[in-house]
């Protein structure tokens, strides 16, 4: 779709890649940028630079309130939709995740179908996939999932597939790796394992590793995925999804000696034994959206584990 003078709606736009998708757009020729989110993890000021732009505005209310949205949603052109409960959240609340994540993504899918929004781009999860079961992890490999968080966007997954089949509703999903950069929730009961380390070394304590730090994940900077978000909507294949990662594994251990490199600390980690069962392999594979979206992470993890903590210095 070309995006001059479009109406872009982001549900989930106040959080850490949506104000990043946002921060994009205002450099692009779209007419109208709305950001529609009920705050419960994104901030105001998350959008700060953003608001200053007169294409954007706020709406600060739920995807759960069916009339609202649909209200709000009238005479968009694109949705990216990024709202959603995280997977700490989920443990815990089992219930708030199918009725927040399933039945909230259903009053926006339904909404799109019946205004003719032209474009849905939806953030699905690597979760999907649970632990790698073959590598490299390609966009056909099976859900392994074993989490409610994960269980949710498979099933959003397979409704947008199926609201496709019969309605033509034109939408495509991205399963992302772990995501990282300035914005990251770390005041919330779930941080990111960047986030919980930064927080010992400033604090002068080691870095705790739970597990022995093989664990290998696939980290991408946020600004990354915003460019990637912003491509997808721009794309013509409808109907997919695609894994948006760097390509490269990266270990816990490898991470916190960065982390520690970085930060200039002589400090070293402690091991204590893993409490949870976590996936402790994932690395997706790049190639499906290189290919159909001209899409490729190109942040190296050390250029942007750099802004983290200037970033985090900066709060
Ligand atoms: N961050 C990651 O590493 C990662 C990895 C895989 C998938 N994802 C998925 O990508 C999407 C974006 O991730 P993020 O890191 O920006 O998440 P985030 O939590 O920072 O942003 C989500 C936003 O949605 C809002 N929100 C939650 N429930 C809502 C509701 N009912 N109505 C309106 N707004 C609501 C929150 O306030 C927040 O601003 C999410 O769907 C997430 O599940 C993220």
């Amino acid at each position: 779709m070309d995006l001059t003078g479009k109406r872009i709606m982001l549900i989930g736009g106040a959080g850490l890649v949506g104000s990043h998708i946002v921060d994009m757009l205002t450099k692009l020729p779209v007419s109208e940028i709305v950001v529609y989110d009920n705050f419960v993890r994104g901030t105001r000021q998350n959008l700060s630079a953003a608001a200053k732009s007169p294409k954007v505005s706020v709406v600060e209310a739920s995807m759960s309130d069916r009339e609202r949205l649909r209200q709000e949603m009238e005479g968009m052109d694109g949705v990216f939709l990024l709202a959603s409960l995280w997977l700490g959240e989920c443990v815990n609340n089992p219930r708030s995740a199918w009725e927040v994540n399933v039945l909230g993504t259903w009053n926006v899918v339904e909404a799109c179908r019946d205004l003719g929004v032209q474009r849905l781009v939806y953030s699905s999860s690597a979760s999907v996939y649970g632990n790698a079961l073959e590598t490299p992890m390609t966009e056909e490999h099976p859900f392994n999932n074993r989490t409610t968080y994960g269980a949710t966007k498979i099933a959003n997954e397979q409704m947008l597939r199926a609201i496709y089949e019969q309605h033509g509703l034109p939408y495509i999903g991205y399963r992302y790796m772990n995501i990282y950069g300035p914005r990251m929730d770390y005041r919330g009961t779930y941080v990111s394992v960047i986030m919980k380390v930064l927080d010992r070394i400033f604090s002068g304590q080691p870095p705790l590793i739970y597990g022995d730090g093989t664990q290998m994940y696939d980290f991408i900077y946020v600004e990354d995925v915003a460019r990637a978000n912003i491509l997808g909507m721009q794309a013509d294949v409808a109907d997919e999804f695609f894994n948006i990662g760097m390509g490269t594994g990266t270990t816990i251990d490898e991470l916190v000696d960065m982390l520690l490199e970085l930060t200039g600390s002589d400090l070293k980690p402690d091991y204590l034994p893993q409490e949870q069962s976590f996936v402790t392999y994932r690395i997706g594979s790049v190639e499906k959206a290189e290919k159909l979206l001209g899409f490729r992470a190109d942040t190296p993890l050390l250029d942007g584990l750099k802004k983290v903590i200037e970033w985090r210095r900066s709060q």
